[in-house]
This record gives C-alpha cells, sequence and structure tokens, in this order.
C-alpha cells in the first residue's frame, strides 16, 4: 500500500506520536519530527542516514513563533523576513536555550523558515510544536520534489507521506547567516541573488566548505546521482569523450538534436524558474535508466542559474 495520502490529520497524528512524517514545501520534501522529541530527532538522523554534526532547519508557520526560537533578530533579518516569508529562504539566528542541541549540532545558532506551501503551513497551524525538517533523501543524494520520490527512498521507514503535489521552486532554500549583523549567504538556494540584494543591498556569499565549516551540508558533493555525472559548458564537445556509452544529457534550453542520445530539456523557452523547478525531477529520471554517464549543462551565472550550477556542480564529480 502507498504511503503517500492527503490526510493532513494523519500526519497531525503521526507527529505528535513522536514518528517521522514527510511534507511538502514549494522547495523540496522535509522529512519532519517535533522539534522537542528526542526520539523523532534522532530517527530524523538515523533515517536519513546523516552525520548528527549537520544541523536541521526548524519550519514555523509564522514570525510570532519566532520568539521562542531565537533570542536576536538584525535588523537585515527583519527586512529579509518581511520581504520573503513565508517562502525559499532560511535564517540562521542566535538560537533560544529552549531549543534541543541535537537540532543545531550544538552550535549556539539556529537556522529557522517559514515554507510558503498551503498543506503545511496548515499542517504547523494545527501542532503545538515547530518542525525539524531536512530535505527528505539519503544523506548526500539527490533531493525529492515529488511525493513519489520520497516514497522511493522510505517506504520502509515511514507511515506518511504527506501528498503535496511537486514542488513548485524545486531547490532548496537560499540559507542567510549574520556577522556582526550583516548578512551572509551560507548556500545559494531557491531566492536569486539579485532578489536578495534589492533587499539588503550586497551581500557576501561563503557558501563553499573552506570558508564556512561551520555549514556542514556544503560539502562538495551533495545532491549527487548514481550515475556518474558531468557538468560542462560544452555539452557536445563533451559527449566525445565518451564513446560506446550510454549517454543521458541535461540542457538549459537548446535541443541537441541527436537521435541515440536520452536528452532533457529543462525549459525550451529558457526561464530559469522553470529549469530549477524540473531539476532534481529531471536528476532522478536520468539516474533511473541504468545510463553509462550523465552529462549536464551549465548555466548562465546569473539569477537562479547561480543556484542551479551550484547544485549540479555538487552532483558532479569533475569541474
Ligand atoms: O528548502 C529547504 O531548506 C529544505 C526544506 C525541507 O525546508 N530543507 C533542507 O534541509 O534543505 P537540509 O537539512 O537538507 O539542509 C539544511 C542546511 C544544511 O546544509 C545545514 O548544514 C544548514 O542548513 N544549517 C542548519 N542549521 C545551521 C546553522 N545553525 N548554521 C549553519 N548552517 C546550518
Ligand atoms: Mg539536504
Amino acid at each position: 500500500m502507498s504511503i503517500i495520502s492527503k490526510d493532513i490529520q494523519k500526519a497531525v497524528k503521526l507527529l505528535t506520536n513522536e514518528q517521522l512524517v514527510a511534507i511538502p514545501t514549494e522547495t523540496v520534501y522535509g522529512l519532519a519530527g517535533n522539534i522537542f522529541s528526542e526520539k523523532a530527532i534522532k530517527s530524523i538522523f538515523s533515517t536519513k542516514k546523516r552525520p548528527f554534526f549537520n544541523p536541521l532547519i526548524v519550519h514555523i508557520s509564522g514570525v510570532e513563533k519566532l520568539e521562542n526560537i531565537v533570542t536576536h533578530i538584525p535588523e537585515k533579518a527583519k527586512l529579509l523576513a518581511d520581504a520573503f516569508w513565508p517562502g525559499s529562504m532560511t535564517l540562521v539566528l542566535k538560537k533560544s536555550e529552549k531549543i534541543p542541541d541535537l537540532i543545531t549540532a550544538g552550535k549556539d545558532t539556529v537556522a529557522v523558515r517559514i515554507p510558503n506551501h498551503p498543506v503545511t503551513l496548515e499542517l504547523l497551524r494545527q501542532l503545538p510544536f515547530p518542525l525539524a525538517a531536512p530535505s527528505a533523501n539519503p544523506f548526500g543524494s539527490i533531493s525529492p520534489t515529488k511525493p513519489a520520490h520520497v516514497e522511493r527512498y522510505f517506504k520502509n521507514d515511514i507511515q506518511q507521506v504527506l501528498d503535496g503535489g511537486s514542488c513548485e521552486n524545486g531547490i532548496e532554500s537560499t540559507i542567510i547567516g549574520f556577522e556582526n549583523e550583516e548578512p551572509i549567504i551560507y548556500r545559494l538556494g531557491a531566492l536569486a541573488l539579485e532578489d536578495i540584494e534589492a533587499v539588503v543591498g550586497k551581500i557576501t556569499i561563503k557558501n563553499k566548505k573552506e570558508q564556512s565549516p561551520d555549514a556542514p551540508g556544503m560539502l562538495a558533493r551533495h545532491y549527487a546521482p548514481s550515475t556518474k555525472t558531468f557538468l560542462v559548458d560544452n555539452v557536445a564537445h563533451e559527449i566525445k569523450n565518451h564513446p560506446n556509452k550510454k549517454i543521458g544529457i541535461l540542457v538549459f534550453k537548446d535541443s541537441l538534436k541527436d537521435k541515440n542520445l536520452t536528452e532533457i530539456i529543462l525549459s525550451e523557452n529558457g526561464l530559469m524558474h522553470e529549469a530549477a523547478s524540473k531539476l532534481y525531477n529531471s536528476l532522478h529520471e536520468l539516474d533511473s535508466l541504468k545510463l553509462d554517464v550523465i552529462i549536464a549543462e551549465r548555466f548562465p551565472d546569473n539569477g537562479l542559474g547561480k543556484s542551479i550550477n551550484d547544485r549540479l556542480q555538487r552532483a558532479t564529480f569533475s569541474a
């Protein structure tokens, strides 16, 4: 029997009983548990096979919930929250002592976000506690953007994927922390950099492992298909390096028009948002075809293209 269901009351019951439920958000599906249940939080880590040093994002239904979670909100964090919540932005702020160390991996900061999905907002309003939710994929593998992706990963581990359809934005939230009251981007994500800078001005990006050993999710290899994947500027050129191989191609907007290849075009109209929303599903599809290699085309380095390139880079072995 399928574990995918739209029943919010069932999710409320499971979560109240310290069980995990996969929840829809506008970015990717999350593997959610009660932040105050040690049992639930431990099982998030064990189900994902995620190391304990990698902290979790706390999901809340509204800004009024922040006061129980953080102790200080910088001015620019307020501007960002006004501009982008509910939405695909996670803020890293000084944590309240009520937040268990297991959530934050012992740090003095906590990552928090108000997701913009009607089903999960309704669920959060019905629960007397916030939800910790990392992306609902085994550690290191491709994030899920459809209920079926989660079911494939975790059907033997959890009792419900709360069905909210396909994720509209399709890549994870943009993570923003603060150093001396100034915002720093720790993870590029579903918000375009330009849109963030329109609110708080020029912003520093520290999303490389060397730069931010503190954001452990920034591992060089992450979000990865099991098929060997390459990220290149010129796909036609790279194909020549793989003679007699079964090749899958992932391109932005222009077809290579080669019938011998399995090809996915992310947005024929060249829309970055459409491309982002289809990115992980396309990787899931190509990865299921038992190909020898996947060759992905690098995106223009602006807008959401920057975030898409970040994810593709981490999905690949080579530069
Ligand atoms: O869109 C999203 O953010 C999704 C949905 C489900 O909300 N969640 C998600 O969670 O992507 P996860 O666990 O896959 O990624 C969370 C990232 C990790 O890279 C983690 O290291 C970072 O957030 N993080 C969490 N708490 C942090 C903190 N206190 N300081 C710095 N980084 C933190
Ligand atoms: Mg993740």
